[in-house]
């Protein structure tokens, strides 16, 4: 079929690709030609332990349909990891196209009892490994004029999550690395966007209800992933909702506003509720352009 999207001779990393999300990511991406890194440290959900295994077996399975693929074990989350995995890449196949930050782990606890390694660590996997994984890729995807990276958000850090501090941060973090990075990447043709889904993996299936798993399925976050990989997306620095059939852009906007010179502390109190008014709402793509509408008002 002509309008299938294919991803002959391009290569991609995708980070975590040992379970869940990320195994199926690399399915995905392999079917349609391109050849793949699958990295995954194969520790358990709570980022302990490790093992060559889960990596391997994505490989073997895609190497089985006819696919390309190499295993990394190596962890997101250090310099010399994220190297490593970017490295990978070139080595086995001379060149890096499509970069998807999926690893994650969770390290759920309520604010009160949440410890400060259990935020450094969640951090660290999420946002230092998106950071750094990105970090090694760019001059690769610079030089060629062209590529595409996809972050992995969640609709924990969007809209908030019970015991999920840590993890609400790193998710929300990774919006704001995926819009400047998108605005970054724009001259050398880099596209960056993130996704914040909802899937039946292991991370889920103790607190997603049991029928949710014949429609969550990974594979319906991946064909999403697999569009946004493709050249022929042209979108960068964008959020999107997806779970089971649904996909839909979350924006960061910004209501209309009210506005007066040197106004105090009760004008505040008092226009409240023009203040809290969402419609209708701005969304600025760029610093800049937030900062303009707040001028505009005020001359
Ligand atoms: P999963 O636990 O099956 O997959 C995560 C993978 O990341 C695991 O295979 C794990 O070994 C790997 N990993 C963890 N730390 C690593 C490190 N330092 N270096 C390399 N690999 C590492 O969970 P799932 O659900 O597939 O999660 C994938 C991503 O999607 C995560 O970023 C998660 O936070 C995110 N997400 C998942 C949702 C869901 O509904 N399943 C909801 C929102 C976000």
């Amino acid at each position: 079929r002509m309008s299938e999207l294919r991803f002959d001779g391009k290569v991609a990393v995708i980070t975590g690709a040992g379970h869940g999300l990320g195994r199926s990511h690399a399915l995905s991406l392999a079917e349609r030609g391109a050849k793949v890194v699958v990295n995954d440290l194969g520790g358990t959900l709570d980022g302990t332990g490790a093992s060559a295994g889960p990596a391997a077996d994505v490989v073997e399975l895609i190497r089985k349909n006819g696919g390309e693929a190499v295993a990394s074990t190596d962890d997101v989350a250090t310099p010399e990891g994220a190297k490593a995995i970017v490295q990978a890449a070139i080595d086995a196949f001379g060149r890096l196209d499509i970069v998807v930050n999926n690893a994650g782990i969770l390290r759920d606890k309520s604010f009160g009892k949440m410890s400060v390694e259990a935020f450094d660590q969640v951090l660290a996997v999420h946002v230092r490994g998106s950071f750094l994984v990105s970090r090694e890729a760019f001059p690769h995807l610079k030089e060629q004029g062209y590529g595409r990276i996809v972050n992995t958000s969640s609709p924990a850090g969007l809209f908030g999550s019970f015991g999920q501090a840590n993890y609400s941060t790193a998710k929300m973090g990774l919006v704001g690395l995926t819009k400047t990075l998108g605005i970054e990447g724009a001259r050398a043709g880099i596209k960056v966007n993130a996704i914040a889904p909802i899937a039946w993996t292991r991370m889920t299936e103790s607190i997603l209800p049991a029928e949710f798993e014949a429609k969550f399925t990974a594979e319906a976050v991946s064909a999403l992933v697999t569009f946004l990989a493709h050249e022929s997306c042209e979108t960068s620095g964008e959020v999107f909702s997806v779970g089971a059939g649904r996909v839909a852009r979350v924006f960061v906007a910004e209501g209309p506003g009210w506005s007066k010179d040197d106004h105090t502390v009760e004008d505040i109190r008092d226009n409240w509720e023009a203040i809290m008014a969402e419609q209708p709402y701005l969304t600025p793509t760029t610093l800049g352009q937030q900062t303009a509408t707040s001028m505009k008002a005020m001359l």
